[in-house]
């Protein structure tokens, strides 16, 4: 019997979201709301009520006591109100500069210098789907290239102790991961490289007048940790299409975007109501959870073309336009993919395929 945590990773949730779609209000479902609709997600997300932390535990009390806990607590993404308005404008204005061409360029050169190390087996595409992404945001933010594959790693364990799902080890190893992190993005704040997006989000910091050091610090370890998961989870979606007969991509960013609404890495998301309100036709009550499902809410006739896997409304992802053509890039610098077989990496909310090889 699935639920909506467990759909998010079995084979084909999709029908099931269609079902939960349907509903006209919000759903009681185990111990939280679930709205999967378009009109529901979009009312959720746009209501003062509704939060994208609990008031009583802005940062998870597993990760509260060290570095990861506290970039936590920084990121536009886990604040609403002043924490994020200012923050949130600097980093979609420093994003909005990045074009099209130097983001295809920088994928393309790391994609291929990456599938190039070894034979493509499936080992070696679950590696590079989950390298190509973080490689490609460190090398725009100006890091210099032997820096890369340290990045990659540090981001690895850092991402490791976001998901609930994670162990006092994998907690341990962010906080030092984090620290490492920080300490080489304060090293290239010392010194930008010229037109890196790290110079833009300085200068546009100073634009719109957002000067908390520590944020903007830990806001830069942001930009990579929301990069490396989703965007390798874009990219493995869009194998995963090719494997399931999508002819081979002679246009990849149509591929990748029809990828991104129908089979998105972002299956759900969370928000947290902090006082009592009628939301979605159903009175809600304080520090209730609502789940969003914004896979289901993309793929229903009614979406209208909007695509939800990226958010809405004020929480929206800034790095939509930089994860797809990442993901375009790679797509289109993959040759002769054989034939694998996946399964989804254990989460509560990301579908990420890992590859293995086709039993004989
Ligand atoms: C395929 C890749 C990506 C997906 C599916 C994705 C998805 C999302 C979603 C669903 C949200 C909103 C969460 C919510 O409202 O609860 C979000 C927010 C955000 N994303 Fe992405 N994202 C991706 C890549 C990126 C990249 C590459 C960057 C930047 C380098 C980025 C930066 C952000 C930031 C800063 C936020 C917080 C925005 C806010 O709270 O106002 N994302 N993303």
């Amino acid at each position: 019997m699935l639920n909506p945590i467990a759909a998010v990773t079995c084979d084909d949730p999709y029908d099931y979201y269609a079902s939960l779609a349907n509903a006209p209000c919000l759903v009681w479902h185990d111990s939280m709301w679930v709205a999967a609709s378009p009109a529901l997600v979009m009312e959720v997300m746009a209501h003062p009520a509704c939060r994208v932390r609990p008031l009583f535990e802005p940062v998870p009390s597993a990760i509260a006591n060290g570095s990861a806990g506290e970039v936590f607590g920084a990121l536009v993404r886990m604040n609403d109100g002043e924490r994020h308005a200012l923050p949130k404008a600097a980093l979609r204005r420093s994003l909005g500069r990045v074009t099209f061409d130097e983001v295809d360029a920088t994928a393309t050169r790391i994609a291929r210098e990456l599938a190039g190390m070894a034979p493509m087996t499936a080992a070696h595409l679950s590696r590079w789907m989950m390298e190509v992404p973080v490689r490609t945001v460190g090398s725009l933010l100006g890091f210099n290239e032997v820096k890369l594959p340290l990045l990659a790693m540090w981001m690895q364990r850092f991402v490791a102790c976001l998901s609930p799902l994670s162990s006092t080890e994998q907690v341990e190893s962010a906080h030092s991961a984090s620290l490492e992190l920080l300490a080489a993005f304060r090293i290239l704040l010392g010194a930008p490289r010229r037109a890196s997006l790290l110079e833009k989000v300085v200068q546009e910091a100073q634009t719109v007048g957002w000067n908390s050091d520590h944020a903007i610090l830990a806001n830069l370890v942001g930009l990579l940790s929301q990069t490396y998961e989703a965007t390798a989870g874009l990219i493995g979606n869009s194998i995963v299409a090719i494997q399931r007969g999508v002819p081979w991509p002679n246009d990849a960013a149509s591929l990748v975007r029809e990828v991104a609404r129908s089979d998105p890495p972002v299956q759900n998301t969370r928000r947290f109501v902090v006082e009592e309100a009628n939301i979605g036709g159903v009175h809600v009550k304080k520090g209730q959870v609502i789940l969003l499902l914004l896979a289901a809410a993309s793929r229903d006739p009614r979406a209208g073309g909007l695509v939800f896997g990226f958010g809405h409304g004020v929480h929206a992802c800034p790095g939509q336009a930089l994860a797809e053509a990442i993901a375009i890039a790679a797509v289109k610098s993959l040759r002769d993919v054989p034939r694998i077989q996946w399964r989804y990496r254990p989460s509560v909310n990301a579908r990420i395929p890992e590859f293995f090889e086709e039993m004989a």
